[in-house]
């Protein structure tokens, strides 16, 4: 393992913008898809592994959303959660803050109680055995409509207290976070966090819509925020974290290559920084591979990793004195490292 990569993986870290359907590897796929009799659009898991080719999200999004058809049991939804736990754990993850789509899922006649009672399995076991202590993050999918966010909404209130919070992904361009105004507003009223996808394909604007229509805690992604100083300024203004993804942005060719990527920009212009996987089966690496990726491509020293961890738990949902004892602990490892 290389020195960087070393480092890495002794900061304690959180992870704050990861999809559980992103983290379906393929051997999972096939494996869930034989037990529920549901054929793959893809022959083998090479031919699957090969198809990951992206040249944009929405190329992503169907070969994301065709995988993610083969998920039915609650026990399919809890292989997929603690497999991504397991695999987060040996990266030094303590906390992790997951998406889910369950529009994805509900869509195919798959009961909403039958997803999240999964997942919640999967995360309470993460707590007891693997000490990773987790929130849920409940993403309505932009490319529908406001009226099918809202009968969303509705099914996730008997879930208050296993759901943190609200979000919004999938297709960017063409709809904008002021489409999902009114869902947004009821779910901050019935308590849950909002955050949102902006600024990944689509524009600045879109990033100062999330912040002042959605009236987001935290915005995922958030490169193109960059093009519009006055929203760098309102960003800089709330202290609004960005969950950023490196390796997600070279797949889906948000940036041409990781030299060009904006997070040292965002970092020199005082911004609120943290990295992700985001769909990590898909683009080619867990956490600490986005750390070690970024930090080699943009010359990173270990005083800017230890600020990207230190961000990822103050950025986190956690109890004030969580962080707390979470950032006591990484300086902990960290100061002697330096
Ligand atoms: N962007 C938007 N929607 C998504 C993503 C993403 O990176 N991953 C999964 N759904
Ligand atoms: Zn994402």
């Amino acid at each position: 393992m290389s020195d960087l990569a070393t480092f890495v993986r002794k900061l304690p870290k959180a992870e704050l913008h990861l999809h559980i359907e992103g983290a379906l590897e393929p051997e999972l796929a096939f494996a869930i898809a034989e037990r529920n009799d549901i054929a793959l659009p893809y022959s083998s898991v090479d031919e699957l592994r090969a198809a990951y080719r992206f040249a944009n999200l929405q190329e992503f999004l169907d070969v994301y959303y065709a995988c993610a058809g083969v998920l039915v049991e609650s026990q399919d939804f809890y292989d997929l959660t603690w497999s991504y736990l397991e695999r987060a754990r040996t990266d030094n993850v303590r906390h992790a803050e997951i998406f889910f789509d369950p529009q994805t899922h509900t869509a195919r006649g798959v009961e909403f109680a039958t997803v999240v009672d999964g997942i919640s399995w999967a995360l309470d076991d993460a707590r007891d055995k693997l000490g990773l202590t987790s929130r849920l993050i409940l993403c309505f999918l932009r490319h529908l409509d406001e009226a099918c966010a809202l009968e969303t909404l509705a099914a996730a209130m008997s879930y208050r207290d296993r759901i943190a919070g609200v979000g919004l992904d999938s297709g960017e361009r063409g709809n904008p976070p002021r489409k999902f105004a009114e869902v947004f507003r009821r779910a901050r009223d019935a308590g849950f966090v909002p955050v949102a996808h902006a600024g990944e394909e689509g524009p600045a604007e879109y990033v100062r819509e999330a912040l002042e229509v959605l009236e987001v805690v935290r915005i995922d992604h958030g490169n193109n925020a960059l093009d519009d100083p006055g929203v760098v300024a309102e960003l800089l203004r709330r202290r609004t974290p960005l969950t950023v993804c490196p390796l997600s942005n070279l797949k889906l060719c948000v940036v041409d290559d990781l030299a060009s990527h904006p997070l040292k920009r965002m970092l020199d212009l005082g911004l609120f920084v943290t990295v992700n996987s985001d769909d990590p089966a898909y683009f080619g690496g867990y956490v600490n591979d986005n750390y070690v990726a970024i930090a080699s491509a943009l010359g990173l020293g270990k005083a800017d990793l230890v600020r990207l961890a230190r961000n990822s738990f103050a950025a986190s949902l956690l109890p004030e004195t969580d962080k707390a004892r979470l950032i006591r602990e990484l300086d902990a490892v960290s100061s002697p490292l330096r």
